[in-house]
């Protein structure tokens, strides 16, 4: 287990009939799926001879062709690409968004519990993959952007992240380069003067809605009974008869809500990072993040805000303990995680390498072992 199963973090018996008499209400619905499904702990061969009614997955949803973003077009696309790549908008060539979201590696910045530039953060947080992100309702673990292309303008623009000097050395860098002129009056013709922040952002943020991963799990929504394995289903049934789907819905499988982090029992750690209370300052947002997506879970590790969990099987069974109270059998966490399996999808080929001539270093993971540790301390975006 990991630092977060502290002793006498097991529910505090005032605390938890509160909480409990609160997440009851909500899990109403969950309750009623799983006396329908009619599952019981180790009766797995039972389980599976029930086949999971449509009903039951009208929460979820396949992914759609493309995250939602306005007027998507291939030039915009490739414009945002290679911006996405580019070392040149740090201020020693050294990072790009592909450093710390590796879209080679599932998006997220594999094997760093939180990424190089936090330094110096409190409380530093875990990048999360930007594969399919464009579905959520909001960005960042607290929602502070409330779109990718607000969110992208942050690290570019602020200082201490990539490390420009801000809005106007990124744009004379882009303004000086021929190949990024053209790129930029291409994808924006209609515009006098295209290279603009707004612009720039546009299209990372149009490049970034196009990182979707379909799984097995889309083609057993749409209809294909095989699609998932015996054990996925096993799982999928304990994911809804614990309570996950309460939270984890929706075509992402999250990214639609803001939940207590704690929301049956205290989260052991209440201090280091209060999610929206920092945000917002008001006290009923302690503790509230915004639901992670688990598409692709078992490849964006380690786990949670802070990547602290460094084992899939941990995050499952602290979730059903802490968000559900339930404590889960490893055969169930083995069969949940089955599940999660059907979430991965392969990397979509056209988009999950450097675009051809990208100013790029080669190896995107070796970016982060140098200076860049130094210079982009501060407060990521
Ligand atoms: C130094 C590492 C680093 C760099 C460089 C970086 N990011 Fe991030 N990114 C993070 C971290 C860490 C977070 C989470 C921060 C938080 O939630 O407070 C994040 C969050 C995000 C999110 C929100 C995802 C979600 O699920 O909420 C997106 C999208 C994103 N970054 C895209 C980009 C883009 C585009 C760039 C380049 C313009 C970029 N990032 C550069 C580390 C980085
Ligand atoms: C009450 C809402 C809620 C329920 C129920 C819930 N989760 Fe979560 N889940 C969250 C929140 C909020 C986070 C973000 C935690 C953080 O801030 O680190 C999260 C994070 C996760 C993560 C880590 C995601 C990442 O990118 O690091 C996994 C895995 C996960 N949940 C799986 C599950 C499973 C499996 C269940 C059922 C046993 C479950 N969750 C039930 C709200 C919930």
């Amino acid at each position: 287990m990991t630092k977060f199963d502290l002793p006498g973090c097991r529910a505090k018996e005032a605390g938890r009939k509160y909480s409990a008499a609160k997440m009851a209400l909500w899990l109403m619905p969950l309750l009623a799926v799983s006396i329908v499904l009619g599952c019981h702990r180790g009766s797995n061969s039972l389980q599976a001879a029930i086949s999971i009614q449509p009903a039951n997955l009208l929460m979820f949803a396949p992914l759609p062709a493309a995250a939602p973003a306005d007027g998507i077009t291939a030039e915009k696309v490739n414009l945002g690409r290679k911006l996405y790549f580019d070392t040149h908008l740090s201020d020693n060539n050294s990072i790009s968004c592909n450093s710390c979201h590796d879209v080679a590696n599932y998006g997220a910045d594999k094997g760093h519990a939180v990424s190089i530039g936090h330094i110096g953060k409190p409380g530093g947080r875990n990048s999360p993959t930007v594969y399919n992100a464009g579905l959520q309702f909001v960005q960042f673990w607290d929602g502070r952007a409330p779109t990718l292309a607000a969110q992208a303008s942050g690290p570019m623009m602020n200082p201490v992240e990539m490390g420009m000097s801000g809005t106007d050395a990124v744009l004379a860098l882009l303004r000086t380069s021929p190949e990024y002129l053209s790129a930029f009056r291409n994808a924006y013709p209609a515009i006098k003067d295209p290279v603009t922040m707004d612009n720039a952002t546009d299209a990372i943020a149009q490049f970034e809605s196009r990182l979707l991963t379909p799984a097995p799990w889309d083609d057993y929504l749409r209809g294909n009974e095989n699609a998932l394995t015996a054990d996925q289903k096993d799982g999928l049934r304990v994911f809804l008869r614990t309570g996950c789907a309460a939270c984890h819905a929706g075509a992402g499988m999250g990214g639609n809500s803001y939940q207590k982090l704690g929301a049956f029992t205290d989260w052991p750690d209440q201090k280091s990072d209060t999610g929206r209370l920092a945000l917002t300052h008001e006290a009923r947002d302690a503790m509230y993040f915004k639901v992670p997506l688990l598409r692709n879970i078992d490849q964006t590790g380690p786990w949670f805000h802070n990547g602290q969990v460094t084992a899939l099987e941990d995050a499952v069974r602290l979730m059903a303990q802490y968000q559900t109270g339930h404590e889960l059998s490893s055969q169930d966490v083995g069969s949940i995680i089955s599940f999660l399996h059907a979430l991965t999808g392969p990397l979509p080929a056209e988009f999950a390498q450097a675009p051809a001539g990208a100013a790029t270093q080669k190896a995107s993971g070796n970016i982060k072992q140098g200076g860049a540790a130094n210079t982009a301390a501060g407060k990521v975006e």
